[in-house]
């Protein structure tokens, strides 16, 4: 298994871009299966969850090539389920129940389990789907559904969840009438996913707002779209230029959905600035104590929770960080007390004692954004920090110690074996 060593102390300076947006990537991966043809997609990053999704799709029928581009063609979809052994690897993998029924009117997905961060249920995409008239069975961990006509309907979410909001757009395309969805999602890769589907000729208005309105059509056209990058890696590269007092220029930095990230970062300190079309993101080393809570877009986002803590261990003063969408989303904490931070959970808030300095260790990855936090963190603890089980960021993130490296971290990918 792959780790990463990290020997501390560099202030990281140059110019670094961000890759596509993975949580943009996947929903519009998923919407090929809405049209016959040959789709386009491009920016797409190369991350472990976009291969685990094309194994998918692949497995669905789809022939999937990458050139410079991502090419799906979608002329011989004929499975129709969608198995534990790869829904569980990658809940995203979810999504592709709305659009086989909606183009198939059948669809057998495996229920995607919980995972690290939580639980993660996708009752509230079950009901909606049933809003839409489509049958529903659970048995044996999975959901089998079916629909002989499916019907616009006026949905209202319980909460305004990400993937379920997108799995309802989908499927609302090719529904008979119009579709309503209250208390929608309003997240940036939302309003990307239905830029794609636009291309495809759906119906769609709201996106980015609480209420989105889709008009059913019988048909649509295979897609061709760019994806957006990657807000998350982007706040990560700010995190990594505040926790080593460095100066760097981030490239292709979707500055206009990073509201609440860019406010909360320069609250520590760190100054934020575009400058031709780049963004400078320069820090003195010294970092402000803050609180943060996690909220749905346009709120401070839970994927740059972790990443902030990390930052915030080494504050002057004491921060708090509150996480109000995943039930489990602390589990870093123990590894980054291992590095010398003085984190306390109590419920859903971390108390953060700003340290002076944290010390190199060997550390064990527990999820994607916890993965990043290890390493920002030993980007700048005194000596050597070892991250191991890597994979998990391998999920998310395109190549991260390179791009570091090119920063001047002193950082490389290695096996545990040669540890
Ligand atoms: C998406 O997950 C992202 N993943 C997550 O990013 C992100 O953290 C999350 O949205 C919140 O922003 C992708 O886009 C692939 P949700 P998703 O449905 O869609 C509860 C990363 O690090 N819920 O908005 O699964 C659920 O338990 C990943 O890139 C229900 O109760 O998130 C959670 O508490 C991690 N019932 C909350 O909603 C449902 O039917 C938010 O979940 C669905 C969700």
């Amino acid at each position: 298994m792959d780790c990463i060593v990290i020997n501390g102390g560099k202030s990281l300076k140059g110019e670094v871009s961000v890759s596509g947006s993975k949580n943009a990537a996947l929903p519009i991966i998923v919407a090929t299966l809405l049209a016959n043809g040959n789709h386009k997609i491009s920016g797409v990053p190369n991350l472990r969850d976009i291969n685990t999704l094309a194994k998918l799709l692949t497995h669905l029928g789809a022939e999937i090539q990458f050139n410079e581009n991502m090419e799906v063609n979608t002329h011989n979809i004929n499975v129709f389920d969608a198995p534990y052994e790869l829904v569980r690897t990658m809940r995203a993998s979810f999504l592709v129940i709305g659009p086989l029924v909606a183009r198939f009117g059948k669809a057998r997905v495996s229920l995607p389990g919980g995972c690290a961060i939580g639980v993660r249920p996708v009752d509230i995409h079950i009901k909606s789907l049933e809003a839409m008239g489509v049958n529903i069975d659970i048995e044996q961990g999975y959901v089998t559904a079916s629909c002989d006509e499916l019907k616009g309907a006026h949905i209202y979410l319980d909460m305004p969840t990400v993937g379920g909001t997108e799995n309802i757009i989908m499927t609302a395309c090719l529904a008979k009438g119009t579709t309503v969805i209250e208390n929608a999602a309003r997240e940036p890769e939302i309003i990307d996913l239905v830029g794609a589907l636009r291309t495809m000729g759906a119906q769609i208005t709201g996106e980015g707002t609480g209420t989105i309105k889709i008009e059913g059509v019988l048909k649509l056209n295979p897609l061709n779209y760019a994806v957006i990058p990657d807000r998350i890696e982007a706040g990560t590269f700010m995190v990594a230029a505040g926790i080593t007092g460095g100066d760097i220029f981030i490239n292709n930095c979707p500055i206009k959905y990073m509201g609440a990230t860019i406010d909360k970062l320069r609250e520590t300190g760190i100054v934020i600035e575009e400058e031709n079309g780049l963004v400078h993101v320069l820090s003195s080393g010294k970092i402000n104590c803050v609180e943060v809570t996690t909220k749905p877009y346009p709120g401070f986002p839970t994927d740059m929770q972790a990443q902030m803590m990390a930052l915030l261990s080494l504050a002057d003063g004491t921060s708090i960080i509150r996480e109000t969408i995943f039930e489990n989303r602390f589990i870093h904490v123990a590894e980054l007390d291992r590095l010398g931070a003085s984190i306390k959970v109590e419920h859903d808030t971390a108390i953060i004692g700003g340290v002076k300095k944290l010390k190199g260790a060997t550390v064990m990855a527990t999820d994607l954004r916890a993965s990043a936090s290890l390493i920002l963190s030993g980007l700048v603890a005194e000596g050597k920090t070892t991250v191991l089980r890597v994979y998990h960021l391998d999920r998310g993130y395109d190549c991260l110690e390179e791009k570091l490296k090119l920063l001047g971290a002193d950082i490389y990918r290695t096996s545990e074996n040669n540890l």
